[in-house]
């Protein structure tokens, strides 16, 4: 069986760490940037209350060559600076799973390493890093979709990944429509975690601000349409107004982060909408004030 190489070994990054190896799968962990990450043992608490102990391999930038999968689980904004130190040393052959909120990376990651098949994945699983760990706060779902040539010519390596993913996570599977999932998580993070990140709020908050969020929805609307989704104004407010619910008691990942005085993944969202609309000569006013505003609290 290949082995997953964990490069970004936060919260989602130590999950997908604890989960793979739960379920009898090689994994290790790469620190791409600096010395070995310590050989402390990890720990994932579960949601059950249990706690499983487990303590991958270490790798460094020099173990390049020998990675085999590589799942990419830093921020978005830490993509570039975590893959630059690999150019040129990760095998061609070796599949590269992005898997971040927000969109903007993929270009870099496809010139950098233009020979390697590419994914993207997308998770709606909770997970809240410990000391020397990680906390599994909610099940979702995972999906993992070809994002460049090399990934669609290659469907046995695709069924592979999201079978072996299948085997660890709660749920996971292969998307034909990776594209269009990228986008709806994009438009729902884009408009759920500057507005809780401002007003300091649960995603439940939200609920009661509807009107906001369809105004949000109608100006994103004509991008949507020239992206190719031809879904109305309407599903758009359902699927914010859905996950919010759904997410009701959560703050959101950029309310944490404003809260904590860390960067947040803005350029990532609402700057990735802004730059496509710029791009299609649309105007995007509401969200160019949402990226304003948290772009003054970073
Ligand atoms: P996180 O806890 O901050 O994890 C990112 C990790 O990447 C950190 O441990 C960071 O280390 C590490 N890193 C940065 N540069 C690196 C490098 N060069 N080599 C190796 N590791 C490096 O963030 P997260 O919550 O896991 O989120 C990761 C992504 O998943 C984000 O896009 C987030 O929006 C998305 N997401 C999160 C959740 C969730 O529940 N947490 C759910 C779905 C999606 P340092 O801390 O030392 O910089
Ligand atoms: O970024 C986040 O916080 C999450 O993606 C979401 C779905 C908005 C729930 O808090």
């Amino acid at each position: 069986m290949s082995q997953w190489c964990i490069l970004g070994c936060g919260a989602v990054g130590s999950l997908m760490a604890g989960l793979l190896w739960q379920s009898a799968q090689p994994v290790s962990l790469l620190r791409s940037d600096g010395p070995r990450m310590a050989r402390d043992d990890l720990h994932l608490q579960r949601l059950d209350g249990s706690t499983l102990t487990f303590n991958p391999p270490r790798l460094g930038q020099d173990d390049a060559g020998e990675i085999q999968r590589l799942l990419v689980t830093t921020k978005a904004y830490q993509v570039q600076p975590a893959l630059e130190p690999l150019i040129g040393k990760l095998p061609v052959t070796t599949p590269i799973i992005l898997l971040h909120n927000g969109m903007g990376t993929q270009i870099w990651v496809e010139r950098a390493f233009p020979e390697n098949p590419l994914f993207i994945a997308i998770t709606s699983n909770g997970a809240r890093r410990l000391e020397r760990g990680v906390l599994h706060t909610g099940n979702g779902e995972t999906w993992l979709g070809a994002a460049n040539e090399a990934a669609r010519a290659n469907s046995a390596l695709a069924h592979q990944l999201a079978a072996d993913l299948a085997l660890a996570l709660p749920h996971a599977a292969l998307s034909h429509e990776i594209h269009f999932r990228q986008w709806e998580k994009l438009v729902i993070n884009a408009i759920i975690n500057p507005l809780t990140a401002l007003s300091g709020e649960r995603n439940g908050s939200l609920l009661a601000r509807g009107e906001e969020i369809a105004d949000l929805c109608a100006e994103l609307h004509p991008l949507l349409q020239r992206e190719g989704f031809g879904q109305s104004e309407e599903y758009w407010v359902e699927r914010v107004l859905l996950v919010a619910s759904r997410t009701a008691e959560n703050y959101s990942s950029m309310q944490q982060d404003v809260a904590n005085g860390r960067p947040t993944e803005i350029d990532y969202l609402s700057g990735y909408l802004l730059r496509q609309a710029r791009a299609e000569g649309i105007a995007l006013p509401l969200q160019q004030a949402l990226y304003q505003a948290i772009k003054a609290k970073e």
